[in-house]
């Protein structure tokens, strides 16, 4: 009997191991980098590095920035303007940097709709904190707009 149980706890073992490189796989897989030419031309430092960046990134959104951006990035009408195909994010990273940490002082125009400067600031956010929600936005919902880290958002900020 003792011995039965020896062989099930071992042959459980050897199922996780194999089985690991290919849950791995399908989890990078599911990421929203999966079609992304840029990432896909990123060293395999980076692409551990920024991957990472685009799961915290996106707990960091949801608790941050959904309630008004939505969840699937596409804003609010003409209250809230889009980040999905934004192409204020697209040509602005500097001054989307400086939107997130400071919120808004002027309105200014997405896709051809003018907004509010209603934008709070978020002052609590680290450097690096705004670059993994930078990196989430600017690689989700079809968006291939660059990556972003600490560094960066720190000479954006200056
Ligand atoms: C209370 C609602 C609200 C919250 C919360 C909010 N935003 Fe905004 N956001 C806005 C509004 C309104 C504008 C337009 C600001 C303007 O006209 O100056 C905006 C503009 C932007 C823009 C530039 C325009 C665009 O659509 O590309 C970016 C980028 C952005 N927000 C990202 C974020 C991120 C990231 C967060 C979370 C850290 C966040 N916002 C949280 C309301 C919000």
């Amino acid at each position: 009997m003792v011995v039965h149980l020896n062989i099930q706890v071992k042959n459980y073992t050897s199922y996780f191991f194999h089985l690991f490189p290919f849950l791995f796989l399908l989890f990078i897989g599911c990421g929203p980098a999966r079609n992304n030419e840029a990432f896909k031309k990123l060293s395999t430092e980076e692409q551990n590095k920024y991957q990472k960046y685009i799961i915290q990134g996106r707990d960091l959104y949801k608790a941050n920035c959904a309630s008004c951006h939505q969840a699937d990035g596409k804003g609010l009408k003409k209250l809230i303007p889009p980040l999905a195909s934004s192409d204020f994010l697209r040509k602005n990273q500097i001054e989307s940097v400086h939107l997130i940490k400071n919120g808004a002082s002027e309105s200014i125009t997405v896709n051809g709709i003018s907004y509010q400067p209603t934008m709070p600031a978020h002052a609590h956010l680290s450097n690096l904190e705004i670059a993994e929600i930078m990196t989430y936005i600017n690689n989700s919902w079809g968006n291939e707009f660059g990556f972003v880290d600490g560094k960066k958002v720190k000479k954006y900020l200056k």
